[in-house]
């Protein structure tokens, strides 16, 4: 399936059907999921060898996409160009990324790890979006060579294009002297290939959680589009450079409301209508929306939904839709969260000052966010029995710890769950984005293998088949990587 969608409303539904993908798909995803983590026992995936996993549920991930598919085919003019670029950042892993691809989901990248992942798993460089805040100038020129679409962050930024591309302007306001023309230019390659924009900062606030609010005030992402002379110059810069098409922004990611969003994207589409009117032509023909919907992290209802937003920024920017532009959107945490599961065994079950304590191998390494940041970032926890049945009994205040030596390193505190006993298994739901694909080396704790489960009911093993998307990693493996073949490395003296 091409991952460009051009609208002709005959968009295929995903395994649920629903465009909303709301609550009639809940409680399927809780049963696969119980499935999942009994087979997973049964099948020797999790262990006392191996005592975390990491499960992606398919199906799941598979109607997501296709929710946000429906959902902005619903709202766009027919005939319109949409690009949906997973953000890889979310769930770096290849086969994932290739999943999304099959589904018709392009790549959102911002380093050259990611970009390497994008095309590792296949995606194409139409098909691929560059952004990021820090691009060097090589990662500039390779992104032009291949034909990839970028956008730049700042006037310096877009000063180095220039001089890639063999034009040139000098940089913008507030950026003191940048590079000239020239400046790291290399072979220019053919400008056609890579649709160029700019990223602007609607400032239009932040959300709930400062650290994923990029449209605030004094945000260091993107163009400040308030600022004094900041409107201005991006209209100009426009004027200058013909090949500049497209305008790129990004609110926020979880905690920022839905009506921020749209608010930030009728921002950039009202900026988009004054260059094309003082251009005398559609110059920008592309709007990119960035990603941010938000993920209930509460329970298995999902919401709120892609066709809810779609319906809102229809509501709120009609002209966004109505066929003059196309469409690039980078969402990340609502196609992956809900599907991801880490699994954990109860290595000791003990007790502190009257609170029982569940040791377990899921702490910082896993859920660095909520470690850190627990009243930002709750998780919810299911409690399973050795054998992976769910856990009945009354519910106990008790600590789900991990197993990193500090003491703040807990899944959840003080959390009522049916008590929690040596051997059995926890497991830490919506861990699908930003957290066990996004590993932290505290303790030089191993990453855990990443599982993806599809279930057939009544078929063997369970009616679960667990496909490896990332082997667990090997003590040896973290030697190497923490310079083990650079062991003298420092007994330079003798
Ligand atoms: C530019 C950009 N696009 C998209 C995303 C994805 O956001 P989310 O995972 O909230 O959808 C991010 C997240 O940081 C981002 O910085």
């Amino acid at each position: 399936m091409a991952s460009v969608q051009h609208n002709g409303r005959d968009t295929p539904h995903g395994t649920d059907g629903s465009a909303d993908g709301g609550t009639a798909t809940a409680s399927g995803a809780a049963a696969r999921r119980d499935l999942a983590v009994r087979a997973a026992v049964a099948q020797g995936l999790i262990s006392e060898a191996e005592p975390v996993v990491a499960l992606l549920d398919v199906a799941g991930i598979r109607s997501s996409a296709a929710a946000l598919r429906t959902a902005f085919d619903e709202v766009t003019a027919p005939g319109t160009a949409v690009l949906h670029a997973f953000a890889v950042k979310a769930a770096p892993l290849v086969a994932v990324v290739r999943l999304l691809g099959e589904e018709g989901i392009g790549a959102e990248v911002a380093s050259p790890g990611e970009l390497a992942l994008a095309r590792a798993a296949g995606v194409r460089p139409e098909h691929t979006v560059l952004d990021s805040p820090a691009k060097t100038t090589a990662e500039l020129r390779e992104a032009l060579a291949l034909g990839i679409a970028v956008n730049a962050d700042n006037p310096q930024e877009l000063a180095r294009i220039d001089a890639l591309i063999g034009s040139g302007t000098g940089p913008g306001p507030g950026t003191g002297p940048g590079p000239g023309p020239g400046t790291g230019s290399g072979p220019a390659p053919d400008t056609a290939a890579s649709p160029l924009g700019l990223r602007i900062n609607a400032q239009v606030g932040g959300g709930s959680i400062g650290a994923l609010s990029t449209a605030t005030a004094t945000s260091k992402f993107g163009i400040a589009l308030r600022d004094e002379g900041a409107r201005a110059w991006v209209v100009q810069a426009y004027l200058d450079r013909p090949w500049l098409t497209r305008l790129h922004t990004h609110s926020g990611s979880q905690g920022v409301p839905l009506e921020r969003m749209a608010e930030g994207v009728r921002t950039v589409y009202e900026l988009a209508e004054e260059i094309n009117a003082a251009a005398g032509r559609r110059q920008i023909d592309t709007l990119d929306i960035g990603g941010g919907l938000p993920v209930n992290f509460t329970s298995d209802e999902e919401t709120p939904t892609y066709a809810e937003y779609a319906r809102l920024l229809r509501e709120t920017v009609p002209g966004l839709l109505d066929g003059r532009y196309g469409l690039v959107t980078e969402f990340g945490r609502s196609l992956l969260a809900r599907h991801g599961t880490v699994l954990a065994r109860v290595e000791y079950a003990k007790s502190a000052g009257g609170r029982p304590i569940a040791v377990t191998h899921a702490g910082a390494q896993v859920a660095t966010r909520t470690v850190y940041d627990p009243d930002s970032w709750p998780l919810r926890i299911a409690a399973y029995d050795a054998g992976g049945r769910p856990r009945t009994g009354p519910a106990v205040a008790q600590d789900i710890a991990g197993p990193a030596c500090f003491a703040g390193d807990l899944l959840a505190e003080n959390r009522p769950v049916p008590l929690l006993e040596q051997g059995d298994l926890v497991a830490a739901l919506d861990t699908g984005a930003y957290y066990f694909s996004n590993h932290y080396a505290y303790n030089s704790l191993a990453r855990p293998g990443v599982f993806g489960f599809m279930t057939a009911p009544g078929a063997a093993g369970g009616g679960v088949r667990f496909a490896t998307v990332r082997a667990a990693q090997t003590v040896a493996e973290i030697v190497t990587e923490s310079g083990g073949g650079y062991a003298d490395a420092l007994l330079l003296d003798d």
